[in-house]
């Protein structure tokens, strides 16, 4: 991150720090080495930024940092004659034009791995909660609703040990999450486009199943697909009514996956068990969403990555990725097309 001489600055002319937009901050550390090597301009109000504050910071800008939720599409990149790198703290690109990015000649990086294990931990936290009924349980005390001790057949949930869990896209975090499943004693079975090595599948006790069998016969669906236009609504109704009536569905990758009114409807009619959601069609998701009221769903509000230290690691990888693409280089990781 640092040049390693004075006026050798990545990418830039002798003396000149090259300018970078942030469409909002990272954590004080990588600002404050973000600061000592590039002329930063930030949006500082709140987040996400507005269409007009985009176009506006990257008018001059070479380097851009931004968050999955803002929209770096053609016209954005557009209005960016200079820019040379688009640094995402996430790992997700779905929010940027890539094909644009790429006729352009502008380098996209992005941070997978780091974040694998946080957000397979939420994957799984959400499951726990669901089938344990543990924030049902909560607002039930803190309503005042909880009356009596318990009997024989109240609040009852269901065991893990023994569950089919489903894991659509069992790429780095549908592995971490087959692997924690597996420690609770589930079955796994998967769906790819493309079947793992028999090796692989061996490793993760995972049984590779068609879509349709994956629907029909799983107790949890989790989600880890990117969002595309093939994978836009890919859970509606028609496949809803293709889940057991008793399974729940876990998503932690893109709330567009789902169409949240047709979710909606299933689990208000008990077509499925219940939804366990890190991620909605549109963030953030406020009180006259319709989900809300619903009692089988548990909601977290997008933090599949949030821990101090994988936030860490994430910002650490954004400005490596950064750094590089100014200087010319590959980023660590890097969006090819
Ligand atoms: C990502 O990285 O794409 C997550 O959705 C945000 O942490």
């Amino acid at each position: 991150m640092e040049p390693k001489e004075k006026g050798a600055r990545p990418g830039g002319r002798r003396g000149k720090k090259p300018r970078v937009f942030m469409t909002g901050p990272l954590p004080d550390r990588a600002m404050r080495r973000l600061r000592r090597a590039y002329d930063v301009a930030m949006h500082e109000g709140r987040l996400p930024i507005s269409r007009r504050g985009l176009l506006s910071g990257l008018r001059d800008a070479e380097g851009l940092i931004c968050f999955p939720f803002d929209s770096v599409d053609a016209a954005a990149l557009d209005a960016a004659p200079r820019l040379r790198v688009i640094s995402t703290y996430s790992v997700g690109f779905d929010h940027i034009d890539i094909e644009r990015a790429g006729e352009r000649g502008i380098v996209v990086g992005y941070t997978p791995e780091v974040l694998t294990e946080a957000t397979a931990d939420i994957s799984v936290t959400l499951m726990l909660d669901l089938m344990r009924r543990v924030s049902e349980g909560d607002r039930l005390i803190r309503g005042g609703g909880w009356k009596g001790v318990f009997g024989a057949t109240d609040y009852v949930g269901v065991d893990l040990r023994g569950k089919t869990l489903g894991i659509l896209g069992l790429g780095r975090i549908g592995e971490a999450v087959a692997r924690r499943a597996a420690a609770f004693g589930m079955n796994i079975t998967y769906h790819n486009r493309h079947r793992l090595p028999a090796r692989m599948e061996r490793g993760l006790n995972a049984r590779y199943v068609g879509f349709g069998r994956l629907l029909s016969g799983s107790d949890v669906i989790s989600v880890h697909v990117p969002y595309s236009g093939a994978t836009h609504h890919l859970f509606d109704s028609g496949v809803f009514a293709r889940m057991k009536r008793t399974a729940y569905l876990v998503n932690t990758s893109r709330g567009k996956v789902v169409c949240e009114p047709d979710l909606v409807r299933a689990l208000r009619t008990g077509v499925i068990a219940g939804a366990g959601l890190d991620v909605f069609e549109s963030e953030p998701v406020g009180r006259l969403n319709p989900l809300v009221r619903l009692p089988n769903v548990v909601l977290a509000p997008h933090i599949g990555s949030s821990t101090i230290e994988t936030r860490s690691e994430m910002a650490d990888l954004t400005l490596r990725n950064l750094d590089l693409g100014l200087r010319g280089q590959r980023p660590v990781h890097s969006v090819c097309r």
